[in-house]
């Protein structure tokens, strides 16, 4: 993909620069403690999309019959912009992947039978708001800005049909890096996380919500992420909460095919692309969950981790389900190794394939730190 350079943007209106005037991260950092006070919106009226326009994080008006509260056509994506901590891009922000975010959106967009938004709209709203935010990208490396770009059903109707008024919104939140250290993964016995034919392969807000009961004992136990198994024979591994999985057996890195119930993770294609280059031999097959936890409980040399864009890779050191199966793995250095090399990328200190780095400058006349 040929960089392009995004069209000069207005200065900023003096109403949002005084949001932004002397605002500081907090510390820690952490997610969702401080949301940017800026963000960017429109909304889809008479089959068009408005150009989207920044505006502050302000309140929605809402009427209490809005569609997407009582028949969740809603929509989401998670990505990030990282400071540019290398010597070859010449700009201060980097967007990790943001078209490939783009055409994600556009599929979830059409699973839940919502108009699709123009991917360069898409690119550029993101670089506008990120121009304008570029003060609170934090410096550290793992540190991000997280954008969450969103859309919903915004009829105000009961009808059980669907809206033909979408809003488009994506807000922003300075971050920490997700998972320092090794999480824990309780393995989900009961409940499913999608069936075929279903919405498990996009993002849809539902698909989040139908996983917070599922996440009760998880958290009572301590672990982390729940570990979905398929939803026909609770046999073959399909992904964590919110990564892809991978495991790791000797020099072979496996992470089960895509399907209609799992998510085509953006982290995960970066993987495939970049394990061999670790000498690492790469499979998409399915994961039976009991030849992995009886290779475990061998003291076989396995790895397994999860990738996304919130925690990139996060290696697992306990397995664990609700019958009382505790697991230790101890070796993470291949997800270790994985996670410094897309860290570096997305920092712009490695070199990346085209696309990859999105380069983003501060919006001219805009508020500076
Ligand atoms: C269910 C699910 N699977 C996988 C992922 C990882 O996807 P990505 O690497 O594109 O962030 C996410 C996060 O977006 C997710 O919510």
């Amino acid at each position: 993909m040929t960089m392009t350079p995004s069209s000069p943007s207005p200065a900023l209106p003096d109403e949002l620069a005084a949001r932004l005037d002397g605002i500081e991260l907090p510390d820690p950092l952490g997610f969702s403690r401080l949301m940017a006070p800026v963000m960017s919106v429109a909304y889809y009226r008479d089959g068009a999309w408005e150009t989207p326009r920044l505006t502050g994080l302000d309140p929605l008006p809402l009427a209490p019959h809005t569609q997407a509260l009582h028949y969740g056509q809603a929509i989401f994506e998670g990505m990030k912009a990282y400071r540019n901590l290398g010597d070859d891009l010449d700009a201060p922000t980097l967007l990790f992947r943001p078209y490939e975010h783009a055409r994600r959106f556009n599929r979830s967009a059409a699973r839940l039978g919502m108009p699709e938004l123009d991917e360069q709209v898409f690119v550029t709203a993101l670089e506008e708001l990120v121009g304008t935010l570029e003060r609170l990208v934090p410096s550290r490396q793992g540190q991000s800005l997280y954008l969450r770009p969103t859309m919903f059903g915004a009829t105000a109707d009961l009808s059980v049909v669907p809206s033909t008024e979408f809003c488009f919104l994506i807000c922003a939140t300075p971050s920490d890096a997700f998972f320092t250290t090794p999480i824990s993964a309780w393995i989900e016995r009961h409940y499913s996380r999608a069936g075929a034919g279903g919405t498990g392969n996009v993002k849809a807000a539902g698909n989040y919500a139908a996983s917070f009961a599922a996440a009760a004992p998880l958290r009572e136990n301590g672990f982390h992420q729940l570990l979905w198994l398929d939803a026909v024979e609770h046999r073959y591994v399909e992904e964590f909460t919110a990564m892809n999985v991978f495991t790791r057996r000797g020099d072979v890195l496996v992470t089960p095919p895509l399907s209609d119930t799992i998510l085509a993770g953006i982290t995960r294609d970066s993987l495939l692309a970049l394990g061999p280059s670790f000498g690492l031999k790469m499979e998409e097959r399915p994961i039976d969950i009991h030849e992995l936890t009886d290779a475990v409980a061998a003291g076989e040399d396995v790895e397994v981790f999860g990738c996304g864009t919130g925690a990139v890779v996060a290696p697992v050191e306990l397995l664990g389900d609700e019958t009382g199966l505790r697991l230790p793995l101890p070796d993470r250095s291949v997800a270790l190794d994985l996670r410094g090399r897309l860290l570096d990328i997305q920092h712009g200190i490695s070199a990346a394939p085209d696309g990859w780095q999105w380069p983003v400058t501060a919006l001219p006349d805009g508020p500076r730190a």
